[in-house]
């Protein structure tokens, strides 16, 4: 038997009287692409902080590997194999689009200190170098992140959740505010990382053109519940999402 990689079991979390997440379950398979979809404010963004320990759920339970992860921070997800891209930009613009990589690298291994006595560069900008070459950025390689174009800011964003070398990686909205153009691209590559890594993602997106190419299994989310979660072909015939989210 495949043990679920992920397990959200019962999430809840409210911010005064708002329940931005009222009781959500699900799991995500190894090797599996997860879309997350719904409404603004249905909660998706608040999940995910909550499985990456950004912020501590008020009741329910997160496993990974069958472990209990619930009440760890974002570092120790980040040590167990857990990587992920912000909804907004996190690249440092004064920075080379490789130095940023290999920063992103390092946060992963702790306190200032401890990198401070990290041996050099330790395979970290091979790695970089690799993911360069992965996602066709050679070109600004060195170059200030701050002057590329947004789309390229995407995805300099994206690479730099992978430097980790995470199993599970969430990805919240890697397509928004990215012209339309790159969404293609964004998708390939990711399906690429997928395949030659085995990691599984879960994906946020507004895009439906992009989650319904992407992923395995979509969960539709709406004021903070669990609607539907299903295949692609399941969640597109769903009368309840239809008419909640996908009809509008
Ligand atoms: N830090 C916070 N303090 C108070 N309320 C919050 C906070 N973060 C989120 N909320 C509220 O919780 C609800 C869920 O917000 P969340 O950001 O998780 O939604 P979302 O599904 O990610 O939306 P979007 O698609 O717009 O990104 C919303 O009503 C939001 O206003
Ligand atoms: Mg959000």
């Amino acid at each position: 038997m495949n043990q679920p990689l992920l397990q959200v079991r019962g999430l809840k979390k409210a911010y005064g009287a708002i329940q931005a997440v009222g009781g959500v379950s699900f799991d995500v398979r190894p090797g599996e692409i997860f879309g997350v979809i719904g409404p603004n404010g249905s909660g998706k963004t608040t999940l995910f902080n909550s499985m990456l320990g950004q912020i501590t759920p008020d009741e329910g339970q997160i496993l990974l590997h069958g472990q209990d992860v619930s009440r760890l921070g974002p570092l120790e997800l980040s040590r167990r194999g857990v990587g992920r891209t912000f909804q907004t930009l996190q690249v440092f613009g004064k920075m080379s689009v490789r130095d940023n990589l290999i920063v992103a690298a390092q946060e992963h291994r702790g306190s200032l200190l401890g990198r401070m006595f990290a041996p050099g560069d330790s395979g970290l900008g091979a790695r970089a170098d690799a993911l360069i070459d992965q996602f066709h950025i050679r070109h600004v390689a060195h170059k200030k992140a701050g002057e590329l174009s947004y789309g390229q800011q995407k995805l300099v964003d994206i690479a730099m959740a992978f430097m980790s070398e995470p199993d599970l990686v969430l990805l919240d909205e890697p397509c928004a505010g990215v012209n339309p153009s790159l969404v293609g691209g964004i998708s390939t590559l990711l399906k690429q990382l997928n395949q030659s890594r085995r990691g599984s993602f879960v994906v946020i997106e507004h895009n439906m053109d992009f989650v319904m190419d992407l992923c395995h299994r979509i969960m539709v989310m709406v004021e903070g519940q669990v609607m539907a979660i299903g295949t692609p072909a399941e969640i597109r015939a769903n009368k309840q999402v239809l008419d909640a989210y996908l009809g509008s």
